[in-house]
């Protein structure tokens, strides 16, 4: 067991005023309201206004996180934020977040992971801690993702939304905190959920015109695969921390889509309310849409200190991840 443990001292979230509905998505293209709730359970999702972005929206979680870490930006001795529809290609999302919380020398670096973004993030982040490096760390999940989705594809608009949530992780107990994740990627399955431009995909005129400046998706796939691994991290997180499913107060799952959620948790013999979801609210949120649901449900009283949490994700890269957290 390390010396140290990566505590949860704060969460916060923080998501754009403006709502895209259903039936707003219906008059852009030839969908409809109980297509998507049925196959989605999606109802809406929030879009980044015009001066709104990554790091704004990024900054904002923070702000919340560390008031209720009750803590100032100056008490961070690093910040990491997990995003792929980061400020620029560079410099990091993280650099604009630190300068925005007003530090002017602390470390900030981005982590690239897609919708496993945020528990990369948060190993990553809980690891310079157990390591004894620092003390306390930020670590965010943030996206803009209205920024590169194509809204003429009915098959992709349909899910995504932007916000952002943070969480404050400070030296504890090693007992408590982050006490089990597990990280995985195969970039073999590239192509099933990227966006291209990029070194290999300069931006062009032929990229443009074929509209790969957007995400592209193939949810059928992604929809199988994701099934498959949720089941597993879970059962994986349980073997690996000797739990059984009664010790788990919540499971807080990557919002990727209601029916593979409630089919998931049928498999693994779980009621629908151990899961926390919020995807009707949001839709995807990629690396965002754990640390906000983490939020909500730390704020609404289903998550406490001493209970223990599962966290799992999977997305493009392929990656996927689960983590257990001791509140
Ligand atoms: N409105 C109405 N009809 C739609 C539609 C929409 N927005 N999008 C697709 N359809 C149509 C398709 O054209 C298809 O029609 P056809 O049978 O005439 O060819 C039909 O609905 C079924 O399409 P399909 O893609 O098989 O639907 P699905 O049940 O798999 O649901 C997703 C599609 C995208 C909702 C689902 O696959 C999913 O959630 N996948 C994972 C999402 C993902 O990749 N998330 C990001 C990574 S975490």
């Amino acid at each position: 067991m390390p010396q140290y443990g990566a505590i949860i001292a704060g969460t916060g979230s923080h998501v754009p005023e403006k709502r895209l509905t259903n039936d707003d998505l219906s008059r852009m293209v030839d969908t409809n309201d109980e297509w998507i709730v049925q196959r989605t359970g999606i109802k809406e999702r929030r879009i980044a206004a015009n001066g709104e972005s990554t790091a704004t929206l990024a900054a904002a979680a923070a702000r919340k996180a560390l008031a209720a870490a009750e803590m100032a930006p100056e008490d961070l001795d690093l910040v990491v934020c997990g995003t792929i529809s980061g400020e620029m290609i560079f410099p990091s999302t993280a650099c604009f977040v630190a300068a925005a919380l007003g530090l002017n020398s602390t470390p900030a670096f981005d982590v690239s992971a897609a919708c496993s973004g945020f528990i990369y993030t948060l190993e990553t982040a809980a690891n310079f801690i157990k390591a004894g490096r620092y003390e306390n760390v930020l670590a965010i999940g943030a996206e803009t993702l209205s920024r590169i989705t194509d809204y003429t594809d009915r098959g992709s608009c349909i899910l995504f939304g932007d916000g952002a949530g943070a969480v404050v992780l400070r030296r504890g107990e090693p007992t408590r905190g982050l006490v089990y994740s597990g990280l995985h990627a195969d970039g073999h399955g590239w192509e099933m959920l990227c966006c291209k431009p990029g070194s290999r995909h300069p931006i062009s005129e032929s990229l443009i015109s074929e509209r790969d400046q957007f995400m592209k998706i193939r949810g059928r796939e992604v929809y199988k695969f994701a099934v498959q691994r949720f089941e597993e991290l879970i059962e994986d997180a349980l073997r690996k921390c000797e739990l059984t499913t009664d010790d788990v107060k919540l499971i807080v799952p990557h919002q990727v889509n209601q029916r593979i959620i409630d089919s998931a948790m049928e498999k693994l013999g779980l009621g629908a309310d151990k899961a926390y979801v919020n995807i009707d609210k949001y839709g995807n949120t990629s690396a965002a849409s754990i640390p906000i649901a983490l939020d909500e449900a730390v704020r609404a009283g289903r998550i406490a200190p001493g209970d223990t949490i599962i966290l799992v994700a999977f997305g493009a890269g392929l990656t996927w991840a689960n983590a257990v957290i001791r509140m």
